[in-house]
């Protein structure tokens, strides 16, 4: 076949392809059109599930009629004119290709009246070359655009669409998407001629009217709000103290552009870190806003994606900025542990160079030593989880094992199949211990993006003053920033992954005494959750007189036998 240029319909179908998944898909494009034409009204209107019909009406600045034949041919926008624009975008579109694309899997028209304009026309563009026609018609200031029959010319995608109900529902969530980014702007939506959302303009200090709407009354009664900023990155919005079951109330924008950013969602995740158990989710409404030029929004077609010129600053900021928030409620989380208990007056300082050249104890050689011995409260725990685990099919056992692990309970319990009998091990020593002989191995600092300015007790500053130069062998940067607050610029690598406004205050509070020990005990205190993961190397990695030591502690078959 020679090469030749495609005709403009088939061309446009193709780049169609790309941004045209569904009817959801075009009602994100013309409501994107409406509110970069400044609309504060825009009304939806769906006919069956948008098969038939969608309309977005719009009392934006209308489209002049000698610019309604450009509106619908590819490659033509009014939103940027350079690559320098296109490097520092704030409008929604830019890529001048919405309007042709979904003009050619539909029958679409377009209409529209400039302000100071006698008369409005209509636009529709027919046939292979997608020539477009023009017609006088009535219409207010603004731009309506019609958009029939979609697919109807592209049965492959047509055979896609789902019932009138599902793609209605994925309208439904778009628009929600969209009510939260703009609540300045007032929303209709209907469906089958029926009102189904309705969200009113807001301005400056009511925004809750509309997250209620939005998100429900249940995630308004346990809001936490936030407002950070760190240079020119700020995030502000709401998290729920309440974990939901489902993914379904996470939204995020990026200077007012919904997202579905992997980078945010991994950030949000490590906020939550432990706050969750299996099978929760957070809930949140968060805004990043940014200078333009430090983000590219040109990394899809449907631009839900964006990738950040700095991609660690703005993934460490969103997660330390609701790290911060998260802490402030008690979402899953037992309170800070303050152990700061009073120096006695006569007592020497024991924790000096010297001190520390004395022969050091076995957890000091990172040799393992048993946790006392269990609490009625952890046997019963674990009993619990045992009589909810479901057993691993005989047949998919590996035979030679020493030990198989079974079961991950609650994030902290590993139940193991240890030599014949069943035992559970808590996993929050092995982890601490593991952590610490790393430190004492000579742990790399690991510098944080964002230094973390902590209040502390006066005892606790003192300690951090007193103890600098070992504190910074181990890669602690701390530097007195005002009075009664620390910064912390670096913390050592295994310590990384935890809140540092948790575990340093009270392991400076009882420096005096081993700092191991002390160490130990301030990581014991902070509620952790592992992963499946996680907990098997946490396991396999211990040396075999200590895994037989670990799963003594906890041995149930005692407690089995006698049941
Ligand atoms: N509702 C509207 N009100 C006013 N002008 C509009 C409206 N919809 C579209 N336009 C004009 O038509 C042009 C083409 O729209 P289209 O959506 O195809 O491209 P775009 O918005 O520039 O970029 P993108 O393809 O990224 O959406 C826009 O640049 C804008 O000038
Ligand atoms: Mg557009």
């Amino acid at each position: 076949m020679p090469i030749r240029i495609l005709p403009a319909r088939l061309a446009n179908q193709i780049a169609a392809g790309e941004v045209v998944e569904r009817p959801a898909s075009v009602v994100k494009e013309l409501v994107e059109n409406s509110i970069d034409a400044g609309a504060n009204r825009i009304e939806v209107d769906i006919e069956k599930g948008g098969h038939r019909l969608i309309r977005v009406r719009d009392n934006g600045g209308g489209i002049a009629k000698e610019e309604l034949t450009l509106a619908l041919s590819r490659h033509a926008t009014s939103k940027i004119a350079s690559l320098d624009d296109l490097e520092a975008i704030m409008s929604l579109g830019f890529r001048g290709e919405a309007l042709a694309s979904v003009s050619s899997v539909s029958r679409l028209t377009l209409s529209s009246r400039t302000e100071g304009a006698s008369e409005a026309w209509a636009a529709q563009a027919e046939g292979r070359d997608m020539e477009v026609k023009l017609s006088p018609v009535a219409h207010p200031v603004g731009t309506t655009v019609e958009v029939h029959d979609l697919f109807f010319n592209t049965p492959a995608r047509r055979k896609f669409l789902k019932a009138e109900k599902t793609e209605f529902a994925h309208i439904d969530e778009l628009v929600r998407r969209i009510a939260l980014s703009r609540m300045d702007v007032a929303l209709v939506l209907r469906h089958n001629g029926k009102v189904m959302r309705q969200y009113p303009a807001l301005r400056g200090d009511n925004l809750d009217a509309r997250l209620g709407a939005v998100c429900g009354q249940d995630f308004c009664r346990h809001l936490l709000a936030l407002d950070n900023q760190h240079q020119a990155l700020r995030l502000w919005g709401w998290v729920s103290e309440a974990p939901r079951n489902h993914p379904d109330l996470q939204y995020c924008y990026v200077n007012g552009r919904m997202m579905k950013d992997k980078l945010i969602n991994h950030a949000v995740r490590e906020a939550f870190g432990g706050r969750l158990a299996e099978g929760q989710h957070g809930a949140y409404v968060l805004y990043l806003e940014l200078p333009a030029n430090q983000v590219d929004v040109n990394v899809h077609p449907a631009k839900h994606e964006v990738r950040f010129h700095d991609a660690r600053l703005v993934h460490d900021f969103i997660a330390r900025a609701l790290a911060d928030a998260l802490a402030q409620s008690g979402l899953g989380e037992e309170p800070a542990p303050i152990i700061d208990a009073p120096r006695p007056k006569s007592a020497p300082a024991p924790w000096s160079a010297p001190a520390m050249a004395r022969p050091a104890s076995p957890r000091a050689t990172g040799q393992y030593s048993p946790s006392p011995a269990p609490s009625r409260q952890q046997v019963s725990e674990a009993l619990d989880a045992f009589a909810r685990w479901q057993p691993v099919p005989a047949a998919e056992r590996p035979i030679a094992e020493p030990s198989q692990p079974l079961h991950l309970e609650a994030g902290r319990w590993l139940l193991l199949s240890h030599k014949g009998r069943l035992v559970a091990v808590d996993l929050q020593p092995l982890a601490a211990r593991a952590a610490i002989a790393q430190l004492q191995k000579g742990a790399a600092a690991q510098p944080l993006l964002l230094p973390v300015n902590l209040p502390l007790e006066p005892s606790q500053l003192a300690a951090a003053t007193q103890y600098q130069a070992q504190l910074a062998a181990w890669g602690l940067d701390l530097h007195q920033a005002s009075p009664g607050r620390l910064l912390v610029r670096a913390v050592p690598a295994p310590l990384r992954d935890l809140d540092v406004a948790q575990w340093l205050p009270p392991w400076l509070g009882a420096l005096d005494k081993d700092p191991w020990d002390a160490l130990e005990e301030a990581l014991l205190a902070l509620p952790r959750r592992f992963r499946w993961q996680q907990a098997l190397a946490l396991w396999q990695d211990l040396p075999p007189d200590a895994q037989e030591q670990a799963a003594r502690v906890l041995d149930l078959q005692p407690l089995l036998e006698s049941h």
